[in-house]
């Protein structure tokens, strides 16, 4: 798969087969996310990485998912995802520009897994003081937002859209995604 093709072709999954993800390709995730580029080089960002079955729990008691199309895009029993990988930064360091270096990393975590047959849901609707005391993260640094993932469950689809931004179950419940097309969003020489 071309860098390209993962980028076509990731979407949100929310649905997860329940089976065990290996720690490798979890560390693998966060690799590419440790070489991402970094304002100044700071890299200020961290990663807590959660596979602990109560933790879990906890963790997804304290996300919310998918609002277009709540309660319908909240993952049920079996479908729940099988790990999560936190994502935290510390807050002395180069603050202006950690927004920046949080979209470049977990897009390049999110395109590994994509690569690796996992499924991601970025997930910033989170509650971050319940979090921040459940991961026992300290004092010295924040924590942004978490990665849920796990083996894809479903296959969610994009369609090209200029007037829906709103993500939505087609009669068959498959997940559809709209994109602007490309012409609306391009200015060739000048806008
Ligand atoms: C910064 C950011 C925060 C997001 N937060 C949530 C969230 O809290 N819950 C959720 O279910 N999805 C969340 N998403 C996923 C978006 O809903 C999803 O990216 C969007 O619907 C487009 O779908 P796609 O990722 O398949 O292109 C978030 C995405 C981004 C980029």
């Amino acid at each position: 798969m071309s860098i390209y093709e993962a980028i076509l072709k990731r979407r949100t999954v929310r649905k997860f087969k329940q089976v065990v993800v290996a720690d490798s390709l979890l560390e693998k995730m966060v690799n590419a996310a440790r070489v991402s580029p970094s304002a100044a080089n700071l890299q200020p960002l961290e990663y807590i990485v959660v596979r602990d079955k109560e933790l879990k729990e906890d963790i997804f008691k304290n996300v919310k998912w998918a609002a277009y199309i709540a309660p319908q895009g909240t993952p049920k029993e079996g479908e729940k995802p099988m790990a999560y990988i936190a994502v935290v930064f510390n807050s002395k360091v180069g603050s202006a520009f950690v927004p920046y270096d949080l979209g470049a990393a977990v897009m390049a975590m999110l395109l590994t897994a994509w690569e690796e047959g996992l499924g991601c849901c970025w997930i910033k609707a989170c509650d971050k003081i319940a979090l921040k005391k459940l991961l026992k993260i300290p004092a010295t640094h924040e924590i942004d937002s978490v990665i849920a993932l796990g083996c894809r469950a479903e296959t969610p689809e994009m369609e090209e859209s200029d007037t829906n931004i709103k993500y939505y179950l087609n009669p068959e419940g498959v997940l559809r995604v709209p994109k602007k097309r490309a012409q609306t969003l391009t200015h060739w020489e000048q806008f």
